[in-house]
């Protein structure tokens, strides 16, 4: 799963239109879609997704935003593709973002970013398959 990556395009980029300008973006830096789908998460799956950062003080307000609108959830392949995807993306916060990344261009504030990208390939895969399942045959 070494080429593989996972992303979401979160909420803010529905309500604000961008959606279509993101996919594109990811398209055109190379990344083939291997799956996707647009789906609308409560909060027990936004809750269940996020787990890992529920200790955090920030975990009910990204639960509250990843469940407040409808997302784009995919897996995305390319050679190198974890780390190329958050070079693409730019980083969490959108102020720290490079210019022309998606959250530079996209991502109003620390938490309504825009985007979600996998942080390794042991996480692309859990996280690709929280949505998708028997990706391991395409
Ligand atoms: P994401 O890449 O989806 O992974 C975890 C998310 O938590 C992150 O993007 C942000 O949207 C969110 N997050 C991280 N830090 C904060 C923060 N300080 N306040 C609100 N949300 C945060």
């Amino acid at each position: 799963m070494s080429n593989r990556t996972f992303t979401m395009i979160k909420p803010d980029a529905f309500s604000n239109g961008n959606s279509g300008d993101i996919l594109s973006m990811i398209e055109r830096a190379g990344f083939r879609i291997v799956a996707m789908k647009k789906t609308w998460l409560s909060a027990d799956k936004a809750g269940e997704f996020y787990a890992v950062h529920s200790a955090r003080p920030f975990y009910g307000e990204l639960v509250e935003f990843m469940s407040s609108g409808p997302i784009v959830a995919a897996i995305l392949e390319k050679d190198n593709a974890v780390a190329d995807f958050r070079k693409l993306i730019g980083a969490t916060d959108p102020s720290k973002a490079e210019e022309g990344t998606i959250r530079k261009l996209y991502a109003e504030s620390v938490g309504k970013n825009a985007v979600h990208g996998s942080d390794s390939d042991e996480n692309a895969a859990i996280e690709g398959s929280f949505f998708f399942s028997g990706m391991e045959q395409w």
